[in-house]
């Protein structure tokens, strides 16, 4: 697909986008007004409309209202703000559910998912497509030459809720996956191990979803299921944006993605990315000491999703959200702080959910632009403050996030392997893949985030955190990549399996056993309480390789020291580095504790220790800026201009940044000649010379 950004309003300039999700049906009409005026003061520029309006928009079968959806687009051109106009599909109204309840999805035991909250559709329904059609259709010609409308929104966080469907529908739609994946049942039965308890399948029509069952169903079965379920989707986005192409080719067309930390992983992002006209993301912050690097790490991984093209914040909260069991509130400064995070990770648009805060329904309680105090409110404040900041960013509007000296890839295929928790239950993907950002992040680099499929060659490093499954494709483009001069790193659990998650046989991990040089035998889970110690002053947790066989040209950079609970262990190597050809490929045999990998990645890999004299960052205490202090700095580029975005990561001190160039905006932040000097919570960005 090709990538677009939306149109801009005639007689307007391109500028950052700002806005969020506006919902004028959910309130009386005489209150529109003062939303535009609202809108204007706090610059919001843009809006997505209609999202959960498909009620209020087709009150009966064929009958539709679009006069007050025509009166509110109209009064938001007026006011300058453009619409990303979504197709009202995301939720069935109530008459549609109620004369085709084989719309309705069912779970892993069969159960009915009734109405009564939203997106209750089966994604392989061939009745609801129909519908959700029809409507779309009568969007596009209604709202074609309206000149508002700048993008296609279709449906909404497509498989938030509805990801997994148990329902016949579905299992007609995975026998036909599966027909076009394997061919023939002898490959499917091969892929799945028919033998192994007695699961062979000798018809099509024999398979279902993994329903519940006995004692847990076959893991590859699972795993197509995800597959199948990510796949689904994307074919009901596609008929949508088909639509949507043929009667408005000018507009382009997204759906917000949800890379985010809450185990929410619905649909492959990566494989997505390519479908969108541009990429849209929504994304609420941890409420704890993660929400920096978490937010930085979610939004580079968008990023890559985007394949650095400019891509679309579609949703983001201003304080708390309603739907964590205790919902911590942003501290000042940090509505601004957030959105530069999103923006110096390439977002050339920031919105939020939502514009108003509702006054009932289910997310009364969610933060919003516009708070239940209303304009005179520290929130409202600090919103139009946003508006402030993000116009001043103006010139940074279509340039790219600089390459990473490293590159991280980040596998869906994996994620969804390790999920079935057949290894261990000890990790959690996303959780050791942020282990390993933050690690790099401690080092003072912000890593890129890549799909394994995609070309990463140009990368001087490219990790491999945990990635399970790799097939022999895989295996060869890093062989070559290192071979041609690449650093390859390779963590615990990865390279296991191929994409059917058959074992690779002969020694762990047999996907890139021979390019690293290392063998391993057998796997050591180590207890939350113990740890391991190695040689070179590191430690180890949660994992260690029984690695019993390293081959001559490897250098053992770590050892296990003899004070290891599990015996065989001691004196082993556990962290090695082998060089071939031009290039050098690593084995990181443990979860190395946050400083211990931060070291590695600071003295040996990034080396980013060797910072020329007084180029270091200080506390005010004085002290470098090491490890979780040291400040997050990511650059955009375009046409020889770079623009340097600077965090401070240290919840509690000031920190002093050596910068160049001169500043475009100061959040809580004080700029000096050659230094600026950030608050908690502060940044800064700055034009400098590429
Ligand atoms: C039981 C079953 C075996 C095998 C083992 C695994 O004993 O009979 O088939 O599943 O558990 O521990
Ligand atoms: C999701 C949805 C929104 C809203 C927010 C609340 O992102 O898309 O409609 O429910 O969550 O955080």
């Amino acid at each position: 697909m090709e990538y677009r950004w939306p149109k801009t309003m005639t007689g307007q300039e391109p500028k950052l986008l700002f806005g969020g999700d506006y919902n004028p049906d959910q309130w009386p009409e005489d209150i529109w007004e003062e939303d535009v005026r609202l809108m204007k003061k706090a610059k919001v520029n843009v809006v997505t409309v209609a999202v959960f309006a498909w009620a209020n928009l087709e009150p009966e079968d064929g009958v539709y209202t679009f006069e007050w959806l025509d009166r509110v687009l109209d009064k938001l051109y007026e006011g300058g703000i453009a619409v990303d106009l979504a197709t009202a599909t995301a939720t069935p109204p109530r008459w549609l559910t109620s004369a085709h309840p084989e719309i309705l999805p069912r779970n892993k035991q069969g159960e009915v998912l009734w109405p009564g909250s939203r997106q209750q559709w089966r994604p392989t329904s061939e009745v609801f497509r129909r519908y959700a059609l029809r409507l779309a259709e009568k969007m596009a010609e209604r709202y074609k030459n309206h000149p508002a409308l700048v993008s296609w929104h279709v449906s909404n966080e497509l498989g938030c809720h509805n990801r997994f469907d148990y329902s016949d529908d579905a299992a007609l739609g995975f026998q036909k996956w599966l027909k076009k994946r394997y061919g023939t049942l002898e490959a499917l039965n091969d892929s799945w191990n028919g033998a192994f308890w007695s699961q062979k399948v000798t018809d099509w029509s024999q398979i279902i979803p993994p329903r519940e069952s006995m004692c847990g169903c076959n893991p590859t079965t699972l795993l197509d299921f995800k597959r199948f379920s990510s796949d689904a989707l994307l074919e009901y986005y596609e008929a949508e944006a088909e639509l949507l192409h043929r009667i408005t080719p000018d507009v382009p067309v997204t759906t917000n993605l949800m890379i985010i930390e809450n185990q929410t992983n619905p649909v492959d992002c990566f494989k997505w990315g390519r479908h969108l006209d541009f990429v849209s993301n929504d994304h609420y912050y941890l409420p704890d000491e993660r929400h920096l690097d978490e937010m930085t790490m979610s939004a580079a991984i968008t990023d890559g999703v985007a394949d650095k093209n400019p891509w679309f914040l579609m949703e983001n909260s201003t304080s708390s959200v309603n739907w964590r069991p205790i919902n911590l509130r942003k501290q000042p400064g940090e509505i601004i702080r957030d959105a530069l995070v999103h923006v110096a990770n390439g977002a050339d648009a920031v919105c939020f959910f939502q514009w108003r805060q509702s006054r009932a329904g289910a997310e009364k309680f969610h933060s919003s632009l516009l708070p239940h105090a209303g304009e005179d409110s520290r929130l409202f404040r600090e919103v139009c403050e946003l508006g402030n900041a993000l116009t001043a960013l103006k010139p940074v509007l279509k340039s790219r996030v600089e390459q990473a000296k490293i590159a991280m890839v980040y596998d869906y295929d994996s994620w969804w392997s390790w999920e079935n928790g057949l290894l261990t239950q000890l990790f959690d993907y996303r959780a050791e893949f942020y282990h390993w950002y933050r690690a790099a992040l401690d080092a003072g680099v912000a890593a890129d985030v890549v799909r394994k499929e995609d070309a990463w060659e140009s990368y001087e490093t490219v990790m491999f955190p945990v990635t399970i499954l790799a097939d022999a494709e895989i295996s060869e483009k890093a062989r070559h990549y290192v071979e041609q001069g690449g650093q390859l790193i390779v963590t615990y659990g990865s390279g296991i399996m191929d994409s059917r998650e058959h074992v690779y046989l002969g020694g762990y991990p047999g996907a890139f056993r021979e390019l690293l040089g290392v063998r391993v035998e057998e796997f050591v889970a180590i207890d939350e309480n113990d740890k391991i110690e190695l040689d070179n002053g590191w430690s180890g947790q949660m994992w260690a390789d029984d690695i019993t066989g390293v081959s001559e040209d490897c250098e053992v950079v770590s050892r296990i020291l003899p004070s290891a609970s599990d015996r065989a262990l001691r004196g082993q190597a556990i962290v090695t580095r082998r060089s071939y050809g031009k290039g050098s490929a690593w084995y990181i045999g443990t979860k190395l504790d946050r400083s211990s990998a931060e070291q590695l990645f600071r003295e040996r890999i990034l080396k980013t220790d060797a910072v020329p004299d007084g180029k270091e960052a200080h506390l005010l205490s004085g002290e470098v800026a090491r490890g979780e202090n040291t400040p997050l700095r990511i650059r955009r580029v375009k046409d020889g201009q770079c623009f340097e975005f600077i965090f401070n990561r240290c919840a509690e001190q000031a920190v002093e940044v050596p910068v160049a160039g001169h500043p475009l905006y100061l959040l809580m932040a004080e700029a000096g000649e050659d230094r600026v000097v950030l608050e908690p919570s502060g940044a800064a960005v700055y034009l400098c010379g590429q």
